[in-house]
């Protein structure tokens, strides 16, 4: 399996800015071990623009940060999955938890992104996480199964272990450099493998789990290092090329 080093740039970034750091981050990419992958969650306006600036050969892939699940419609605002492959775009994100409180996105809708992304030809990340309140309500398990649950309801049973990826980022830890504690990560992480499991047999074993919520160059190398970490999903320290190169990089000498 190999590990997943992501970017989630949000809304932020004009096209020249995108480009530059997009080229920034790919020209520090030189030494990315074999054994990782590192994404690119673009806003959609800035996708064209890092696509050119990256070239064909690149070892930084595109995502969009959201879709619509419908191939084309009267659906004012949106984007679909093929709209994003046409922009060079291999990965998406489904589920954000900004999305999901700031525009109402739920479970189900989520799950239906997912799978309709899938069936088009991208790979999904599916992001899960609880709030504060909901985890000192003791509601850690019944949150993370219920989303999962939903979101991933509609996905074929068949799907492969590359294609699907869970991004476990707590609400608590987004943007407030409050990171996840070890034991609160390996708990959620195993909820989340377990669930993985039981849904795609052998199969979920080999899905990859990331880990979002203030992630810095200092923390990476730690966290990824956790049993059922596969990769990390990095919002606030990837908008610079060097630091968010600096934690795709995280353990590996040079
Ligand atoms: P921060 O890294 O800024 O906490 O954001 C995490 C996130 O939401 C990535 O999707």
């Amino acid at each position: 399996m190999k590990m997943l080093m992501a970017a989630n740039w949000k809304m932020f970034k004009t096209r020249e800015e995108a480009a530059d750091c997009a080229r920034g981050i790919e020209n520090r990419l030189a030494g990315l071990p074999a054994d990782r992958e590192a994404v690119l969650f673009a806003p959609f306006t800035a996708l064209a623009a890092c696509a050119g600036a990256l070239g064909p050969g690149a070892r930084l892939r595109l995502g969009g940060q959201n879709c619509y699940p419908a191939a084309e419609g009267a659906f004012t605002g949106e984007i679909s999955p093929g709209m994003l492959l046409d922009c060079a775009c291999s990965h998406v994100l489904v589920g954000h938890s900004e999305r999901r409180a700031l525009l109402g996105e739920s479970d189900a809708f989520v799950g239906k992104k997912c799978a309709f992304a899938l069936n088009a030809g991208l790979n999904a990340t599916l992001c899960i996480g609880e709030t504060l309140k909901e985890r000192d309500g003791g509601m850690l398990r019944p949150v993370l199964e219920r989303q999962l649950a939903e979101g991933l309801s509609e996905v074929p049973d068949d799907v492969t272990s590359e294609r699907l990826c869970i991004a476990y980022e707590p609400v608590w830890a987004i943007g407030t450099g409050r990171v996840a504690g070890t034991a609160e990560i390996l708990e959620a992480h195993a909820l989340v493998r377990a669930f993985l499991r039981k849904r795609f047999t052998a199969r979920g074993n080999a899905m990859r789990i990331l880990y979002g919520g203030s992630v810095k160059p200092d923390n990476a190398e730690q966290i990824i290092n956790l049993d059922n970490v596969d990769g990390v999903l990095v919002g606030g320290a990837s908008l610079q090329a060097e630091t968010f190169a600096r934690i795709a990089l995280a353990g590996v000498s040079d």
